[in-house]
């Protein structure tokens, strides 16, 4: 009991902040907070949109940002809670530095490469340590294979949170 107490104390922390329009990317910040869990993380999960305050971000040992394409680039209400973040950051209210971040997001069709790479340019220029390794799935695909796509996102949160030890 005491073992298991210790354990939940030292437990890593990990935020899912995503946006999702039409439930794609919502599943696969799901499946990753489960992941997350499974590697012992003690794990919250945020949709932008939902009230809740910018400063939870520097309780989080790791922040998986997630997004859909839009036009090649994250949606506009991603972009705009990151300039939210960057505002916060630069007022000195919060240090990035130190933390993980990793990124995830779905696409359509072509534009996924440039969404990942725009992602993780933005939580980069926030201080945090990006994480290489992306999530990122095709929409047609968490449909027809949902079971599938949706495991390798849970595989992806569970390396994730495991990074952070
Ligand atoms: C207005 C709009 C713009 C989109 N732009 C792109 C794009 O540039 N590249 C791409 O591959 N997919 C694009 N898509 C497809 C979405 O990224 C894709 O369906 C995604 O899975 C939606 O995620 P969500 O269900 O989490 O909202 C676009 C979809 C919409 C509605």
């Amino acid at each position: 009991m005491k073992q298991q107490r210790r354990e939940k104390v030292n437990a890593m922390k990990v935020l899912v902040v995503y946006d999702s329009k039409t439930g794609n990317t919502q599943k696969m910040a799901e499946a990753i907070a489960e992941g997350a869990k499974e590697a012992g993380a003690e794990v919250a999960v945020k949709k932008i949109g939902e009230p809740f305050p910018l400063t939870i971000l520097a309780e989080y040992d790791g922040v998986a940002f997630g997004s859909p394409t839009r036009y090649a680039d994250v949606t506009n209400e991603m972009k705009d809670f990151l300039s939210h973040v960057e505002g916060y950051v630069k007022l000195g209210k919060m240090k990035m530095k130190g933390r993980k971040a990793g990124v995830f997001g779905s696409y359509g069709y072509d534009g996924a490469w440039v969404m990942e790479e725009r992602l993780k340019g933005y939580v980069a220029a926030l201080g945090y340590t990006v994480d290489p390794k992306v999530c990122v799935k095709v929409d047609n695909e968490i449909k027809t294979r949902m079971k599938e796509t949706l495991a390798e996102c849970k595989a992806w949160g569970k390396e994730f949170a495991k990074s952070l030890k």
